[in-house]
C-alpha cells in the first residue's frame, strides 16, 4: 500500500515538471511561500515602512513556527541570514582561552568545521572524530572516545545529519556524553530541521542553528539559531544594534541592556521577506504534522533502498532505524555519479552528486511514482531493466 504523501503536491509547482528528490540540497518552494513572500513584498510597495507592524507582528507568529519544529521555547530562537551566520554566532560569540579544546568530525560541510578551524589562530586545540563502518556512520561512541582522549572540551559541534552520507547522530546521547564531560554541544542541524522531528531541548542541545532552504522548505537567505536560555549569557552578541535591546524602538535610550531573549543576537531589520516566505513553509509542514512527514519520507527512502539494490546499485547510507535520515546514497558500478545524476536529470529525475555517490532526498509530497522512475533509470543503467 503506496504511502500517501501528508503534503499536498498541488501546493508544490516543481511537480509538474521534476521528480524533486533533492532536498538536501535546494527546495522547491512551495507556493504558499512564493505567495507570502510576494504579499510581503507587495505591502512594501503599497504602503512601505506602515506595513512594518504588522510585519512585525507575522514575524513573531513565524519565530514560534519555527520554536515548534525545532522542540524548543520561542524565545530562544533568533533569525539569522543562514546556518553558516549561526554557527560563527557561537563560534565566535563564546570566550576563548589558549589551549580550549573543541571536538568535530572530520567529514562535514565545509560551514559545519570551517568556524572551529578558524579559532586555530586563537590557540584553540580542534581534535577530529572520523565516521566508521566504511564512512557509513558516527556513533556516539566514536565522539565519546575522542572527547576522553584529551582535557575536557568546551564545545563538540557536529551535524544532525550528515550532509554527504546522510548519517544522523543521536544528540540526546551525545548531549549526555557532552554534558557529563562539561562540554557544551552545538549542532549544525540543516540536514535534519523539517523531516526528522526535533526535541532540541529535551535532547539537551545547547546550540543549534539551519537555514530554511532545505527541509524546511523556504527561501535562502533566512534562518534560525537556537540557544538555550542557560547559555544566553555565554555567547556574546556579535552585531549588536537597535534590535539587539530589551528597549527597541526607543530611539534616545542608548543604554546597552541586552533583550532577555534570544532576539539580541537580531542586531538590525530582519529578512522580513524571508520570514514570510519561512512562515508560510513552516505553517505547512505544522500542519501535515512532523511525524507524518517523516513516516512518510522513511516509506519512501525504504522503497528506493529496496528498489536500487535490485537494480545493482549499491547503498551507502546507515539505514538503521536511529542513524537514517531522509538522505539516500548509492553508487553504481563503474559509472561516475555525476555521469549518473545527469541521467537521472535527463528523465526528470533530480538528485545530487555527493558524498561519493548519488543523494537523493525526498519530501513530504513524493511519491512511490517517482521513486520508481529514479529506479527503473539506475537499472537501465547498471542493464538490470
Ligand atoms: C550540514 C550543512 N551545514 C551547513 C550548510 C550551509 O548552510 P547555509 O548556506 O545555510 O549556511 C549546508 C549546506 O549544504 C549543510 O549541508
Amino acid at each position: 500500500m503506496p504511502s500517501r504523501p501528508p503534503l499536498d503536491r498541488a501546493q508544490f509547482p516543481v511537480t509538474d515538471r521534476w521528480a524533486y528528490l533533492n532536498h538536501a540540497g535546494i527546495t522547491a518552494l512551495p507556493k504558499p511561500a512564493l505567495e507570502a513572500q510576494y504579499r510581503c513584498a507587495r505591502d512594501l510597495a503599497v504602503d512601505g515602512g506602515l506595513a512594518y507592524a504588522g510585519h512585525a507582528e507575522r514575524a513573531e507568529e513565524v519565530r514560534s513556527a519555527a520554536a515548534a519544529v525545532m522542540g524548543v521555547p520561542a524565545d530562544d530562537v533568533a533569525f539569522v541570514k543562514n546556518t553558516t551566520e549561526g554557527l560563527g554566532f557561537v563560534a565566535n560569540g563564546l570566550t576563548w582561552q589558549e589551549g580550549d579544546r573543541v571536538v568535530v568530525p572530520d567529514l562535514e560541510f565545509p560551514s559545519t568545521i570551517y568556524p572551529w578551524l578558524a579559532l586555530r589562530d586563537r590557540g584553540v586545540v580542534v581534535d577530529l572524530v572520523s565516521p566508521v563502518g566504511a564512512g557509513r556512520c558516527l556513533p556516539v561512541d566514536a565522539f565519546a572516545e575522542t572527547i576522553a582522549s584529551g582535557p575536557p572540551p568546551k564545545v563538540v559541534a557536529t551535524s544532525w545529519v550528515q550532509f554527504g552520507r546522510g548519517w544522523r547522530t543521536d544528540l540526546a546521547s551525545l548531549a549526555s556524553v557532552c554534558h557529563a564531560a562539561g562540554a557544551l554541544l552545538c549542532a549544525d542541524v540543516i540536514q535534519g530541521l523539517g523531516v526528522v522531528p526535533a526535541e532540541l531541548e529535551a535532547w539537551g542541545v545547547d546550540f543549534a542553528m539551519a537555514d530554511a532552504h532545505k527541509w524546511l522548505l523556504g527561501p535562502l537567505g533566512i534562518g534560525v539559531l537556537y540557544v538555550r536560555r542557560s547559555c544566553l549569557e555565554e555567547l556574546r552578541p556579535l552585531e549588536p544594534g537597535w534590535a539587539s535591546v530589551v528597549h527597541r524602538e526607543q530611539w534616545d535610550n542608548l543604554d546597552l541592556v541586552w533583550d532577555d531573549s534570544a532576539r539580541r543576537f537580531e542586531g538590525g531589520s530582519p529578512n522580513m521577506v524571508g520570514i514570510h516566505g519561512m512562515g508560510a513553509s513552516l505553517d505547512l509542514l505544522l500542519n501535515a504534522g512532523m511525524e507524518a512527514v517523516w513516516t512518510h519520507v522513511s516509506a519512501l527512502t525504504d522503497r528506493a533502498c529496496e528498489g536500487l539494490a535490485s537494480a545493482g546499485a549499491t547503498v551507502t547510507c546507515d539505514r538503521s532505524p536511529k542513524g537514517r535520515s531522509g538522505i539516500v546514497t548509492f553508487t553504481v558500478a563503474e559509472q561516475d555519479p555525476v555521469t549518473v545524476t545527469a541521467a537521472l536529470e535527463s528523465r526528470g529525475v533530480v538528485c545530487s552528486p555527493r558524498g561519493g555517490g548519488v543523494r537523493l532526498s525526498p519530501h513530504g509530497y513524493n511519491t512511490y511514482e517517482e521513486v520508481d522512475r529514479l529506479v527503473s533509470t539506475v537499472a537501465e543503467l547498471t542493464g538490470a531493466a
